[in-house]
C-alpha cells in the first residue's frame, strides 16, 4: 500500500516537473501571442529592420513613423517590435542589435510571427569604394531586386549642422556589391583587400544575414545603407562618430521614399 502511494506520488511529481519544464520551453507567452494575432488581423505589414540605437534615433527623428494607437508594440525575447504606419503603409519595425546572429534571429522572428510582405533592412555602413563618399546611400545589387532605379532624385543631407558639411552632395548608388561579417572594419589594408578581391563597395555587420534569412524563407528583401565612414581608409579618426547620424538620416530618407513608392497595397 505504501509502495503504491509512493509510486503515485512519484508519478505526480514527474508530471509536474515535466509540465514546468514544458512551460519554460514555450517560445512565447500567451499574452504576446494573443497580441500578435490581433496585430496580424490588421496586416499585412512591411518589415523594417535596423541595427543599433543611433540608427533608431535617425528613424524616429525623420518623423515618418506613426505608431498604431491600439497596438503600438509587441515585446518578444528582448526585442520590441513597433507596429505603425509610414505614408499610410503598415509597417512592423524592430531594432535587431549588432551582428549577424542578431540580424538573422530578428529576421526569422519577424517572418515567423508577423504577417509580413517583405523586409526593408536599413542603417549605416563603412565605405570600401574610393569612388563613393561618406553620406552616400547604397542599395547593393545582391540584396535588391531591380525595380528601384527610379528614385535617384532624392535630396540627401550634406550637412551635419550649420558648421560641419561634407565636401560633395551625397548620392544614392544602386547596384554595387555589399559585404557583411561579424567584424567592424577600420583598417586600410583590409578594406583595400576586400575591395580588390571581392569588388565590394560597402562593409557592414548584418545585411547578408537579413538577406539570407529573408530569401531562404521566400520573402523579398532590400538593403539600404548610408555610408558613415571609410572603414579604415581615412587619415585620423574613423568618422562614424561624426557622420554616423547624417548617414543614418540619409538611409532613412531613402527608406521612407521606397515605402511611399511601393505599389503593393498595404493600407
Ligand atoms: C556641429 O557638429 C560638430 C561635430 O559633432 C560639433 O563639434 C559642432 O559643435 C557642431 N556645431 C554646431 C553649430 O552645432
Ligand atoms: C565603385 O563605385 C563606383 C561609383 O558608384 C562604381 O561605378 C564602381 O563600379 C564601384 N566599383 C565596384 C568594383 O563595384
Amino acid at each position: 500500500m505504501a509502495a503504491k502511494r509512493f509510486a503515485a506520488c512519484f508519478l505526480r511529481l514527474v508530471l509536474i516537473s515535466l509540465l514546468v519544464a514544458y512551460s519554460f520551453s514555450l517560445p512565447l507567452n500567451w499574452r504576446s501571442l494573443n497580441l500578435i494575432k490581433k496585430v496580424n488581423r490588421e496586416g499585412p505589414y512591411i518589415g523594417l529592420i535596423t541595427v543599433f540605437p543611433p540608427e533608431e534615433t535617425a528613424f524616429f527623428q525623420i518623423g515618418a513613423f506613426k505608431p498604431n494607437q491600439k497596438h503600438p508594440f509587441v515585446d518578444l525575447s528582448g526585442r520590441r517590435f513597433l507596429v505603425g504606419k509610414i505614408h499610410d503603409k503598415k509597417v512592423v519595425y524592430v531594432r535587431c542589435g549588432v551582428g549577424m546572429m542578431n540580424a538573422a534571429a530578428a529576421t526569422q522572428q519577424m517572418l515567423d510571427l508577423f504577417d509580413i510582405l517583405g523586409i526593408v533592412h536599413f542603417g549605416i555602413a563603412g565605405n570600401a569604394n574610393n569612388s563613393l563618399s561618406i553620406g552616400d546611400v547604397t542599395i547593393p545589387q545582391q540584396f535588391s531586386h531591380t525595380g528601384i532605379w527610379d528614385w535617384l532624385g532624392i535630396k540627401l543631407n550634406q550637412c551635419l549642422n550649420s558648421s560641419v558639411c561634407l565636401p560633395q552632395k551625397p548620392q544614392l548608388v544602386v547596384g554595387l556589391r555589399g559585404s557583411t561579417a561579424n567584424i567592424f572594419v577600420d583598417n586600410a589594408a583590409y578594406r583595400d583587400f576586400l575591395f580588390q578581391t571581392f569588388r565590394v563597395s560597402s562593409v557592414d555587420m548584418e545585411s547578408s544575414a537579413v538577406v539570407m534569412t529573408s530569401l531562404s524563407n521566400g520573402f523579398p528583401v532590400i538593403v539600404i545603407r548610408g555610408l558613415s565612414d571609410l572603414a579604415g581608409g581615412q587619415s585620423g579618426h574613423n568618422s562614424i562618430d561624426t557622420f554616423g547620424s547624417l548617414a543614418a538620416i540619409n538611409a532613412c530618407k531613402v527608406v521612407v521614399q521606397f515605402i511611399k513608392q511601393l505599389h503593393h497595397d498595404t493600407r
